[in-house]
């Protein structure tokens, strides 16, 4: 038996392995509306044997988006679509799940194919909203500094996003606070020099998003597990940090949060990144025992048998991989025949079963 590929069960919730798809931007939605690419997409990686299959950061209002292909669950219309996906997913005996994202001052910028960069005003620009009134980087405007409407409006659209999500037939909703976006620009002193209650000591620092995570959990059916992904560290000095990563998870454990998805970087322009096979892995590792919650690592995972490893020694208890699913949709097939584990093959395929 291999742990990579023994059940996990969160809540009423068991995935058949240890192999979550990570959530990845399609920048190829129309009006946030999801299409035939997103049910090819997510499909094939559902086809393909992972146990749960994250949709992208979608935004919970149109300004949360950081492009205008973003997909979003502000409307029934989007709603809809999605539901069409998750009954795909699901019949495919994978756990649909959704990354609900709010993209904060790093919101308003093309598709990363036409370059990434911030939006002009006869693009379609629009204002974006931070804690703060410190743009991104170069090039990107200020973004509004929040009023205690905008915060009240942002936690609005989490719940109200959370309630689409429930009506799509997602059985699991991700916070997005990591990367940059939003939440991460709360938690972060670099991004965040508010004086009132959310600024400051980190205790303010976390309580947006610890206020939105609690009202997402509220929303989500008690069965039905909330994950939320942090940036574990900015990786620059005075920033957000592995300690700080700590204190919130065992804030979001307190919430009811059930698994924190270990992701870092992405809030400070140029940062200094040892990105290196499993390089975040150590951050899951040290919230899964300092904080007591579960833990999923992300980042250059890419081999079986580092999989293996690394969930054997309880290093984390799932694990997220991106751009090798991009590579090969049927990576859990690969990596069940490589580590001898017996998966089901989609019975359609029976004759190339190896
Ligand atoms: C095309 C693409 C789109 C991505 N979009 C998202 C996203 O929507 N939300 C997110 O949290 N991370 C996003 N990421 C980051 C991945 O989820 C993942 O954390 C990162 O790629 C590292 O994992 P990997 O080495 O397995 O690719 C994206 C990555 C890629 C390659």
């Amino acid at each position: 038996m291999t742990t990579l590929f023994s059940p996990f069960r969160l809540r009423d919730v068991t995935f058949r392995n240890r192999i979550f798809v990570s959530p990845m931007c399609m920048y190829s939605a129309e009006e946030g509306v999801p299409n035939d690419w997103h049910l090819v997409h997510l499909g094939s990686r559902a086809v393909g044997g992972a146990a749960l299959v994250m949709a992208e950061a979608t935004g919970v209002s149109p300004v949360g988006r950081i492009s205008p292909g973003d997909t979003g669950i502000w409307n029934d219309a989007q709603a809809t679509a999605f539901a069409r996906i998750t009954a795909f997913i699901a019949s495919r005996g994978a756990v649909p799940g959704i990354q609900l994202a709010h993209a904060g001052r790093k919101a308003s910028t093309h598709v990363p194919w036409e370059g990434g960069k911030p939006l002009a005003a006869n693009e379609g620009a629009w204002t974006t909203l931070g804690p703060s009134a410190i743009p991104f980087d170069d090039g990107f405007p200020p973004p509004r500094e929040m009023t205690a409407a905008d915060l009240d409006a942002v936690v609005g659209a989490f719940v109200a996003a959370t309630e689409r999500a429930v009506r799509a037939n997602f059985q699991v909703v991700e916070v997005h606070a990591a990367h940059g976006y939003l939440l991460h620009e709360f938690l972060s002193p670099l991004s965040n020099r508010r004086t009132d209650g959310f600024g400051g000591p980190l205790e303010n620092r976390m309580r947006f998003p610890l206020r939105v995570a609690g009202a997402v959990r509220e929303a989500f059916p008690a069965g039905r597990p909330v994950f939320v992904r942090i940036s574990a560290t900015d990786w620059t000095d005075g920033g957000w940090d592995l300690a700080q990563s700590i204190v919130f998870s065992r804030c979001l454990k307190e919430l009811g949060v059930d698994l924190v998805d270990c992701s870092s970087g992405g809030n400070v322009a140029n940062a200094k990144i040892p990105v290196a096979p499993g390089y975040q892995v150590p951050f899951a590792e040290a919230i899964r025992r300092e904080a007591g919650i579960a833990t999923a690592a992300v980042g250059m995972i890419t081999e079986p048998r580092q999989a293996e490893e690394l969930l054997g020694a309880g290093r984390a208890d799932a694990i997220f991989m991106a751009r090798a699913f991009l590579r090969d949709p049927y990576w859990p097939q690969r990596a069940a025949r490589e580590l001898g584990a017996d998966v089901t093959w989609p019975i359609q395929y029976g004759r190339a079963k190896p």
